[in-house]
Formats: C-alpha cells, structure tokens, sequence
C-alpha cells in the first residue's frame, strides 16, 4: 500500500510521514531529499542538474546517502533548498527522479512524502493526503527546524513555493481525489491519527 502525502515546505510533511509510517511499519519515503541530494551534486560538481541525475546513486533511508556519501545534513543547507527547487523544475531531472521512486514504491507498505506523489508517481496511492498551513506556521516551523530567523525563511520559502506552484512539469497541486489536511492548527498527533485512520480505511 501506498500513502501519498504532498503539500507546500513547512506544511508538516515531513514529521507527520516520518510518524505515520512508524505508527504503521511502513517505509518511509522522503523524494524531496532525492532533488536536494541532485542539487548538491550539480553544486560540487558546477554542473547542470539534469547532467547528473541519471547517474546518481541515492539512498533515503534514515540517512541520506549521496554515492555512499552521507550528506543528510548537507542537503539542507539554504543553497541547497534553493538549487533543489530549481533543480525539480527541469522535466529531465523529474524524470530519473520519478523512474527510481516508481521502482521502489512498486512493492510493499510505503508513506511517500513530496509534491507529486499523489499525481504522478504514485496516482493509484491507496491514501492520498495533502497538507497545508498558512504560510506564517510554515516558516515558524522551518525556522524552528533550521535555527534560522522566521522573516528570512518565510521570503525564501514564498519564493521556492511559488516556482512548485508554477512549474510547467508536475506543479504542486492537489491530486483531486486527495485529502486536505490544514495542519495550522492541528498537532502532529492529530494530523497522524486521522491519516492512520485513511489507511486503516483503505486496507482491503
Ligand atoms: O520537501 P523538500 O523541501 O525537501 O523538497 C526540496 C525541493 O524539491 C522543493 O523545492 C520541492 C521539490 N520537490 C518536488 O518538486 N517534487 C517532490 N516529489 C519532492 C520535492
């Protein structure tokens, strides 16, 4: 079983896939770390990101494995989040990207966190949650997360959101059969329990 979970940076994504797939024993997957993991490479290597995607071999287990190179804080540095959100708008980096989360989604219990999973790599996903909160929290959050000032990350992650939202290939959206979740107010219990009971739900 797939459960999709998409929505905006600081939305809660990440904490809340990380529990649900604890809650269930199943995998977590986290396809955001697969983008930053290609954008630092483009970094170090001052090359184009679609030149090194293909070629990369990444691992997003409970570390982030970049060619055997553990970069799991590396990714998130503020450049990289940057070049990230640049380097997931070029259709031939989406397309490695989307082709290796395929092939590890095709077998077993998976919670898949990012910004399409639910519309195009995963659009059969069992449970299929989209999270939201205003954009103030999000960068509370981030901020939080970060040790970084909360003014600062709210206009770099505007900036970034806005480029998901407006990318020609695979724009954050909705898929139309998704749930939405506005997690502003809600705790990371609340959020967990009501996407545990989607699964629960689902399960033939
Ligand atoms: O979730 P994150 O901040 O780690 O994602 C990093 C960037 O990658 C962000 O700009 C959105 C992009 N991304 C994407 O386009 N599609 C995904 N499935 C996951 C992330």
């Amino acid at each position: 079983m797939v459960i999709a979970i998409d929505g905006p940076a600081g939305a809660g994504k990440s904490t809340v896939a990380r529990a649900v797939a604890q809650r269930l024993g199943f995998t977590y997957l986290d396809t955001g770390a697969m983008y930053r993991c290609v954008a630092l490479a483009a970094l170090e290597r001052s090359a184009a990101p679609a030149q090194v995607a293909a070629a990369l071999e990444i691992s997003v287990g409970a570390r982030v494995l970049l060619d055997g190179r553990d970069v799991s804080a590396a990714i998130r540095a503020p450049a990289v989040s940057e070049a990230a959100s640049r380097a997931a708008a070029d259709p031939a980096v989406r397309a490695a990207m989307v082709a290796e989360q395929r092939r590890l989604l095709a077998s077993g219990d998976w919670v898949a966190e990012g910004r399409d999973i639910g519309t195009v790599v995963a659009p059969d996903a069992a449970v299929k949650v989209f999270l939201t909160a205003d954009a103030g929290e999000c960068a509370r959050r981030r901020a939080l997360e970060l040790g970084a000032d909360p003014g600062t990350v709210l206009a770099e992650q505007a900036i970034r959101d806005e480029r998901d939202r407006s990318r020609a290939v695979a724009p954050l959206e909705p898929a139309p059969d998704a749930v939405a979740l506005d997690t502003t107010r809600l705790s990371v219990e609340q959020v967990v329990a009501r996407i545990a009971a989607l699964a629960r739900a689902a399960r033939p």
